[in-house]
């Protein structure tokens, strides 16, 4: 098994909207998007619609909500063993409200998602033995991701950490089992206290976290790009395509299963041609409306980017 997510599946409903309400006002949306997203479920589909041979771990609740993942994982030929059920939580929420500019705005309930244990992710042992890249976010409870830090490291097996959504005071381990450390913007100032709105202070960001223990830092920045610090403390911005938006929800989690999928079958590429690739993988998905829908396959993509 090339790729392992452990992570969220959750259901995104989707409003578009012109701008977004006041509190206390009631405005009128254009239309509505259903479909299936969570951070972990996106990674996944990103790095299989690339081509990737992909389990996920995970945790859905018993309603009809959960179907919906299940049919489209396995349209997708996406292993699903591991994504179990639970009756004490529905499956998990996003309301999303997106405005003109593709910008967006999310309520996430986790529901199921927080459900999900150590001992689950401990079951699929064997696959993430024999994994190359184990992907893991703070989606689901943290003792799980924790968990599968701890078992890809032992193995040797190459971590990404997606450490999103937003969060402070993360354990130890987060920083220093994982190969490559992934935040957007907020994530990293709300880690370092670092407001990240130049090269600059990026770097001052990627450094604070390499102080607790990261090894290659990617800070993403939206339609700018990722900045990437590698091991050697080298720093470098790299350029995302310029296109238009229309839908930028999951496109983070676009760019991180593309990047899997890259540690995984190009091992040899140039961490920063990895990079690269992914951010215009991502740039793709912005492009469409909706989650997992948008992500592209490889077909749907210039071919130098499989070379
Ligand atoms: O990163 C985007 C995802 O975050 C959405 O799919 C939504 O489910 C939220 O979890
Ligand atoms: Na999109």
């Amino acid at each position: 098994m090339a790729v392992v997510v452990v992570g969220s599946l959750i259901t995104d409903i989707i409003s578009y909207v012109e701008r977004l309400p006041q509190p206390g006002e009631t405005i009128r949306g254009k239309s509505l998007f259903i479909g299936c997203g969570g951070k972990g479920a996106n990674q996944c589909v990103a790095a299989a619609k690339l081509g990737a041979e992909c389990t996920m771990i995970g945790k859905l609740g018993s309603d009809s909500f959960s179907e919906m993942h299940e049919t489209s994982f396995k349209s997708l030929g996406i292993n699903f063993e591991h994504v179990s059920r639970t009756d004490e939580a529905f499956t998990g929420v996003a309301q999303i409200l997106v405005e003109e500019t593709g910008q967006n705005s999310i309520v996430i309930v986790p529901g199921a998602n927080d459900k999900l244990g150590a001992e689950n992710v401990r079951k699929a042992v064997a696959l993430i033995k024999e994994a190359c890249v184990v992907v893991a976010q703070l989606e689901v409870n943290i003792e799980a991701s924790v968990e599968a830090l701890k078992l890809a490291f032992t193995n040797e097996v190459k971590i990404i950490f997606n450490a999103a959504p937003a969060a402070s005071n993360l354990p130890s381990e987060v920083y220093q089992l994982s190969s490559v450390f992934c935040v957007n913007e907020s994530e990293a100032e709300m880690l370092t206290g670092e407001k990240v709105d130049s090269i600059e202070s990026a770097d001052r960001s990627a450094q604070i976290l390499q102080e607790r223990g990261c090894k290659v830092v990617l800070i993403t920045l939206g339609s700018r790009g990722a900045y990437l610090k590698d091991e050697a403390n080298n720093g470098i911005l790299i350029a995302a395509p310029p296109v238009k938006a229309v839908d930028t929800t999951g496109a983070g989690d676009s760019f991180i299963g593309a990047l899997a999928y890259y540690m995984a079958y190009y091992p040899k590429l140039p961490l920063q041609t990895m990079v690269e690739r992914s951010c215009q993988v991502a740039a793709f998905s912005v492009q469409k409306p909706g989650t997992q829908i948008s992500f592209p396959t490889k077909e749907e993509l210039p071919e130098e980017l499989f070379l």
